[in-house]
Order: C-alpha cells, then sequence, then structure tokens
C-alpha cells in the first residue's frame, strides 16, 4: 500500500507519461468518465430523498422497466461524454441507436464509448449495489466523418479500456487499459477517487460461485451438472442480481459467475457490449478466464449486433476451465 494518497487523476496521468507518443486524449476520456461516475454516485446516494427511486413505467427495448435512475445515469453519462471532446460517439443500452457526437472546437475524436450506465436496475428501489459499465473503442471509420456502427461493433480483443464503477458500501472505480486492472475508492470527503487496489490478481479459485440458481431447471444439463458439483464441493452461492458488484467480490476473492442461456433467453440475458467484453476484459485482466457457456472466448465474439447477448461464464480460472471440462463432458450440442 502506498503511503501517500494518489488520485485517479494522478494516476492515469502518470500512466500517459509511460507512453510517449499518447496525445493525452484517452487520459481525458477516462477523466471526464470518472467525473461522470462521481456526478451518477452522488445521485445514487441521495435517491430515496429525491423521488427518483422507481419505475418511470416505460420498458426499455429489452423488455426490462426502466428505472428513473437508469435515465438520469444515461442522461449524465451522455452528456459527460457529449461536452468531453474526447469522445466521437455512444452506444448505450439504455438507446436502441448509437449516438454519434458533434467534434467539440472542431477536434476529431478518435474514441468511442460503450456503457451500461446503470446496470442492476432492478436493485434500485432495495438500496443494493448497482454499477456503471463502461468500454473504449478506437474508431475504425474516417476521423473526419460521422461515427458508424461499425465503430461500435468491435470485439473485445480491440477494447482500448474497460471499467466499471460500483456505488457500493463505498463507490470505487476499477479499470484496465490492458496494462493491469487498478481499482480507486472515492474519498467523499476530498470528493477524489484514490487508487485503493493495485494491480488487482484474481485468485486462481474461490469458494463461491455466482448464479441466478431459481432458474436451475431451465438450464442445459451440462450448466445443471457443473452447478450441482459446485454444490458437492461446498461452494457457497452468491447473487446479487447486479453483475459488477458480483464480478467485483469474484475478482477479490475468487469464484465464478455464470449467465447460462435460458427457455427465456436462449441466447443468455446480457449483453456482449455493455456487459460481457468490458467485465470480460476486467476480469481477463486480472489473470481470470471470460467464456460464453458454448465454450468460446468472449472477447473474440465477433458482434453483430448493438445489443446482442451472449451466455457467460467468467472469474477464477481454475474454476472456468473446470466449468469448460463440464460442458465438454455433458453437453448434446455437436461440435
Ligand atoms: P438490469 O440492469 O436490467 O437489472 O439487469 C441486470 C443484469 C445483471 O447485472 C445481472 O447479473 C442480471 O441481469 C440479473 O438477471 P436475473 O434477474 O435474470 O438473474
Amino acid at each position: 500500500m502506498q503511503n501517500r494518497i494518489i488520485t485517479l487523476d494522478e494516476f492515469i496521468i502518470h500512466r500517459q507519461k509511460e507512453h510517449p507518443v499518447a496525445t493525452g486524449e484517452l487520459t481525458g476520456l477516462l477523466r471526464d468518465i470518472g467525473v461522470a461516475a462521481k456526478i451518477v454516485n452522488r445521485e445514487v446516494n441521495k435517491a430515496g430523498l429525491l423521488n427518483i427511486l422507481g419505475a418511470v413505467g416505460s420498458e426499455n427495448l429489452h423488455g426490462d422497466t426502466v428505472q428513473k435512475l437508469d435515465l438520469y445515469a444515461n442522461e449524465k453519462l451522455i452528456e459527460c461524454l457529449r461536452n468531453s471532446g474526447e469522445c466521437a460517439g455512444i452506444a448505450s443500452e439504455e438507446n436502441e441507436e448509437f449516438i454519434p457526437i458533434p467534434s467539440v472546437a472542431g477536434k476529431d475524436s478518435k474514441y468511442v464509448v460503450v456503457m451500461d450506465p446503470l446496470d442492476g436496475s432492478s436493485n434500485i428501489d432495495v438500496n443494493v449495489s448497482v454499477g456503471t459499465i463502461f468500454g473504449i473503442y478506437r474508431r475504425i471509420s474516417d476521423p473526419n466523418k460521422v461515427v458508424t456502427k461499425e465503430d461500435f461493433l468491435q470485439k473485445g480483443t480491440d477494447l482500448v479500456a474497460a471499467g466499471y464503477v460500483l456505488y457500493g458500501t463505498s463507490t470505487i472505480l476499477v479499470y484496465t487499459t490492458g496494462k493491469g486492472v487498478n481499482g480507486f475508492t472515492l474519498d467523499p470527503t476530498i470528493g477524489e477517487f484514490c487508487l485503493s487496489h493495485q494491480n488487482i490478481q484474481i485468485p486462481k479459485r474461490g469458494n463461491f460461485y455466482s448464479v441466478n440458481q431459481g432458474y436451475y431447471l431451465k438450464f442445459d444439463v451440462e450448466m445443471r451438472r457443473y452447478i450441482d458439483h459446485c454444490s458437492d464441493e461446498n461452494y457457497g452461492l452468491r447473487y446479487i442480481g447486479s453483475m459488477v458488484s458480483d464480478i467485483h467480490r469474484i475478482l477479490f476473492q475468487g469464484g465464478i459467475f455464470l449467465y447460462p442461456n435460458t427457455r427465456k433467453y436462449p441466447h443468455g440475458k446480457l449483453r456482449l457490449l455493455y456487459e460481457c467484453n468490458p467485465l470480460g476484459f476486467i476480469v481477463e485482466q486480472a489473470g481470470g478466464k471470460a467464456i460464453s457457456c458454448y465454450l468460446e472466448r468472449i472477447l473474440e465474439i465477433e458482434p453483430k449486433d448493438l445489443h446482442q447477448r451472449v451466455t457467460v461464464a467468467l472469474g477464477s480460472p481454475e474454476m472456468v476451465d473446470e466449468m469448460k471440462a463440464f460442458v465438454e463432458k455433458y453437453s448434446t450440442i455437436p461440435g
């Protein structure tokens, strides 16, 4: 543990200096996301006082009930990124189409952002942890023109940076630029994210598995066998229903998170672009693994659609390998 406070801003500027050719744009973008996270955090913390709890009543494009705070977080993040000057476009879980951002002060940004502004929204009105997830790609279209869908439909292996903010008992921002994973806890007394978890390494195994066991009978046989195995091994079941929170615990204590296909969600429920790729990148950077329940590496899946869903198993490397062995042994799908 370092003996003096290092703020998120200091840390990302220091990291930029390690790359002599860096222009500072990514640094600026990460800092702007940090600012947006503080604004969202402020609202999450006082949500109960502001009557922004509870559903607006409408449904988002995936059929989930939209909560007021989701909308607020979405708007705030878009606003911060729009004013940042470092972001050429946004794809958000809450918006059907991507949002092109006009250049600020004549400057053409080379980055686009994918995000789930407030993941785990069903937890909001019962005061349980929620999170923000983001991923940053270098755009591939002509930087002098408006962004295209292809800028967002990039594989997870193309991510330049990814992170999440967990609004929990304390607020923590965890991110990677592909050189390890670091965590910053918000010190509310000074309003700064301060380096609290350096070079996070996921344990090779853990004592927890995380899955919505209520859907057990709707899972394929190989997944049921693997879950039985977790139970036989006396792993504890931990499932918050907010992926950021479940992954955060696994990152520190080890374990495996699963969201397989069910009859309701034949391709899985979670979104490749907004949830699985950014969190998969972080987990891999911390030494873990992230695969689909059909054993593809998540980060290598070619996205075809902005809101594509995917099955997922991610966490401690030895536990993901173990789950893989069960799929290989019991799957009835040829291949
Ligand atoms: P939402 O943001 O719509 O509440 O979805 C949350 C996601 C993810 O964070 C969580 O792991 C999963 O959906 C929970 O889904 P189930 O309720 O189906 O288990």
